[in-house]
């Protein structure tokens, strides 16, 4: 049984008739992006977010209606995958680049569901390089600071060139190798000049945390 699809699946009955709906990016997200398409053709009306331009487009492929997120001013349920969920609800996310978005899709939504297979799991964040979304045009000034804070630091690369986000910025994936206070980390480096934003999700983001297991069971987790 596919882990990220159960979780997937049981985040979208949350969704009811009349909700805008934020849509996160990534390959756990687009189970719940598939389930809500097929509910949508049996007559669920509903309005989407997308937190990137490639999920926004699986959305649309779906027939599911979207709209555009400068417009959007606040969303009943916003459902997305996450990178590393830790003994107490923190997350890194932006694996896939979208953390920006995310993170605003997150911090307006009235509801917050992760979704994720249980490898996800971990007590301690940071195994997982934390993605940090920095300007281009202060690229050094601003990866010898992120160094300066404890982090190996590699700028993300696809195809060969670094790796530009929707926003039009670079992503430095950040290894700290263990992450034992989220809140404070996430706090030092937003006062580094050129950080956009972090890929550290507070708790008090999360409403609920729905996990897939292998052999088909699900926890569910209500944090807030
Ligand atoms: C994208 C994200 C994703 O939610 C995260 O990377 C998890 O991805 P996947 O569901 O493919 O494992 O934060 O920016």
């Amino acid at each position: 049984m596919d882990s990220k699809k159960i979780a997937a699946e049981k985040a979208a009955t949350y969704v009811q008739d009349g909700m805008l709906v934020g849509l996160g990016t990534g390959s756990t997200v687009f189970f719940a992006t598939q389930k809500l398409g097929e509910m949508v053709k049996q007559g669920l009306k509903i309005r989407t977010v997308s937190s990137s331009i490639q999920s926004e487009k699986i959305a649309a492929e779906l027939n599911i209606p979207t709209l555009q997120f400068a417009k959007i001013r606040g969303i009943d349920i916003y459902i997305d995958g996450a990178d590393e969920i830790d003994k107490n609800h923190y997350l890194i996310k932006g694996g896939g680049g979208a953390l920006l978005r995310e993170k605003i899709l997150a911090f307006n939504s009235k509801r917050f569901i992760v979704i994720a297979d249980e490898s996800k799991m971990v007590d301690t964040l940071g195994k997982f390089p934390l993605p940090v979304e920095i300007v281009d045009f202060a690229l050094e000034f601003t990866v010898a600071n992120l160094r300066k804070s404890g982090a190996e630091v590699k700028i993300r690369q696809k195809n060969g060139s670094n790796y530009i986000s929707d926003n039009g910025n670079l992503v430095a994936d950040c290894l700290f190798n263990s992450i034992p206070d989220p809140k404070s980390l996430n706090e030092e480096l937003h006062k580094i000049p050129g950080v956009v934003e972090t890929g550290i999700f507070l708790n008090s983001m999360v409403s609920q945390v729905v996990i897939g297991y292998k052999d088909g069971k699900i926890k569910e987790m209500t944090v807030r």
